[in-house]
């Protein structure tokens, strides 16, 4: 965390306010609307949030709303309900039975849809079969799936029975899903036997089979058959999806659970260490995403929603699975790459299932501007009334191609901030009541109280830059990092006392709108993803060829941050290009592709400070512009320093 203040430079002026037409048929249509909800949810916190939670189904009412011991919060104390229910049951009672809740999109181009009563089919014969391959309610379960509609059914199964999930994306290696698993102590495994990406088939089976051998506790695993590839079938412990599913009843009442049981764990990425397990627990989740859903997405009844997200990250659990279908809304659900076959593939997508509401990455609207706009222009796309991103800053220049491109001009985008660990959507305008600056994810969500501060908690004056806190607590923030809970109060409570400090850099500027300036600390977000520049340095020091490696982020114009490593020899090791690929593939191998550097400097040193600190700063000026420019003199070897930047790539 660097010392003080930071120092800005992206100075934006323009404003975009909601059409009247828009404004007229959304949920909150005014500023002063919005400023009223933000008043009454300050004053009042617990009322607020409890008028929206009776909005959802419970087998028994809250005794109290909150308790709140910093840094530990629980919400809706003694009261009963189950996520499973409110996402299915409920609706399948009314209306919506017949509804579509999800649609999905084979990346070969094949395509399913589940009604709301076909979804609750599936997921209670998922949870008999669960709970006849002996999963229990607090049992850990984890799901290894590509974006199959098997995926949801399997969380909710989870759900249904109070089986807590930790959803592990399928684009990591065996060795991530070894240390998910054991961390958690899950016991059993769900996956497939591959997924699609890009016309390959991506062996999840395999990675499964490489990673148990390391993991004691799993005593049975359930494969689901997507691609029909040849797999490995280990007697007593692999089970085929489609037999136990054939077989299983369709009878299973959901179970009710407290407010504070366990829902499901996500690991992420922190600055030290193994990722961490962000705990979510079933009651404050329901009620942050659900409201969420409802308001920035501006949600109607006849709405198709696609959140582009992979279910294996947060973005996908709350707005792919939990935020809609608590909603009764329709989620679209895409299984591949997204410029597969050809770069319009969404665009396509958007038009053949009318896609009102489209929810994405900075980083992929920057790849489709670098496609070019003959891709989107094929395509009508009158369907679209909404836009969001999520997952890094938007720079402006993008904000206003995915407008003009994607948008046409005619629709509202909500740059939405959140994180993991905050469960919902934190820091967002919604769309016709908060008037839009490029590159801003503008205002607080009601009931969410920010600030940006100093290091001493202070608040720093409008337009400064400082770093972003949350003062009070909310329904769907984490619980705990799971195991560890002095880590959880050492990583979030302790940097800035008393507040959520979030990691990231931001200024507020004259009309209170909130402007992100990227992480503070050694996370890097490559593509929306977020990796510890520590994680990465341990897998390449876990290399026999390594003895140091230092890890910084470098700007890209796509991806937002690429991956430098600076990384020193053992004895008798060969620097070369091919050294270079063995680590890029091992560190793939270790982590998962996104994780790959993309530049590798081999060097006989680091450059440290007497104290032997490595001076990332100077190593992300040399990745960044190839020099050194700033304050040199806590370093250590100034020799170093010279070595390296003359070893231009
Ligand atoms: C970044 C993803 C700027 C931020 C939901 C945060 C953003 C991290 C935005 C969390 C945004 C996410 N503007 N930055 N709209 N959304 N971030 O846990 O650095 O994968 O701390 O959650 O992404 O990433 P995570």
């Amino acid at each position: 965390m660097a010392s003080h203040a930071i120092d800005t430079i992206l100075k934006e002026q323009r404003l975009f306010e909601p059409s009247d037409e828009f404004r007229s048929k959304a949920h909150i249509q005014s500023r002063a609307e919005y400023e009223r909800l933000y008043k009454e949810a300050e004053e009042n916190p617990e009322g607020f949030w409890a008028n929206i939670a009776r909005e959802l189904h419970w087998f028994k009412p809250w005794e109290r709303v909150l308790e709140w011991n910093l840094p530990f919060a629980q919400w809706f104390i003694g009261g009963q309900l189950n996520l499973s229910y409110n996402c299915l049951d409920r609706h399948v009672a009314g209306a919506r039975k017949n509804k579509a809740a999800l649609i999905w999109e084979g990346e070969p181009g094949d395509s399913r849809v589940l009604t709301y009563q076909q979804l609750l089919y599936e997921v209670s014969k998922c949870a008999n079969v669960l709970k006849s391959l002996g999963v229990k309610k607090g049992d850990r379960v984890a799901i290894y799936m590509g974006m199959v509609p098997e995926l949801p059914i399997a969380m909710l199964a989870c759900a249904r029975i109070g089986a807590p999930h930790t959803v592990v994306f399928g684009g990591f290696s065996a060795q991530s899903l070894i240390d998910r698993i054991n961390d958690c102590g899950a016991s059993a495994v769900i996956t497939q036997d591959a997924g699609y990406r890009r016309g390959a088939e991506v062996k999840l089976k395999e990675a499964v089979d490489q990673a148990l051998p390391q993991c004691a506790t799993v005593q049975n695993v359930l494969v689901y058959r997507r691609t029909g590839c040849e797999v490995k079938m280990e007697p007593g412990r692999d089970h085929w999806w489609h037999q136990l599913m054939e077989t299983a009843s369709a009878d299973c009442p959901a179970e009710p659970v407290d407010a504070e049981h366990p829902l499901y764990l996500l690991y992420t990425s922190g600055t030290t260490g193994k990722p961490k397990g962000i705990l979510h627990t079933t009651g404050g989740y329901s009620v942050g995403t659900y409201i969420t859903m409802k308001w920035i997405f501006d949600l109607r009844e006849e709405d198709t929603f696609w959140c582009t997200a992979d279910i294996g990250w947060v973005t996908g659990h709350s707005y792919v699975v939990y935020g809609p279908l608590q909603n009764g809304a329709t989620s679209l659900m895409y299984e591949g790459a997204p410029t597969w076959p050809e770069a319009d593939r969404f665009w396509k997508t958007v038009e053949k299932y009318q896609v009102n509401i489209f929810y994405t990455a900075p980083t992929a609207i920057r790849a489709f501007m670098r496609l070019g706009e003959q891709w989107p222009r094929k395509h009508e796309m009158k369907s679209l009334r909404l836009l969001g991103t999520v997952g890094e800053p938007i720079n402006p220049e993008a904000w206003i191609w995915y407008r003009e491109v994607i948008g046409r001009g005619r629709c509202p985008i909500v740059d939405t901030w959140w994180q993991t660990e905050t469960g919902a959507a934190m820091i967002t305008p919604l769309p016709g009541a908060i008037a839009t600056k490029p590159g801003s994810a503008t205002k607080p969500f009601p009931g969410i109280i920010v600030d940006v501060v100093d290091r001493e908690g202070q608040s720093v004056p409008k337009g400064a830059g400082g770093f972003l806190v949350i003062k009070k607590p909310w329904p769907a923030m984490l619980r705990t990092i799971y195991g560890d809970p002095e880590r959880y109060k050492q990583q979030y409570w302790s940097q800035i006392p008393g507040m959520y400090f979030a990691g990231d850099g931001a200024r507020i500027d004259e009309d209170g709108y909130i402007w992100l300036m990227g992480r503070v600390d050694d996370v890097l977000n490559v593509a929306g993803h977020r990796l510890s520049t520590m994680e990465i340095e341990s897998a390449l020091v876990a290399n026999p060829a390594v003895a140091e490696a230092a890890v910084v982020g470098r700007p890209d114009e796509i991806k937002g941050q690429a991956v430098s490593a600076f990384v020193t020899l053992k004895a008798g090791q060969t620097a070369g290009e091919e050294l270079k690929q063995q680590l890029r593939q091992w560190v793939a191998q270790e982590i998962g592709p996104i994780a790959k550097p993309d530049d590798i400097r081999f060097t006989d040193a680091l450059p440290k400070t007497r104290s032997g600190k490595i001076m990332r700063r100077l190593l992300r000026e040399i990745a960044t512009s190839g020099t050194v420019k700033g304050d040199t003199t806590t370093l250590d070897d100034f020799s170093v320093l010279t070595k390296l930047s003359g070893d231009e790539e």
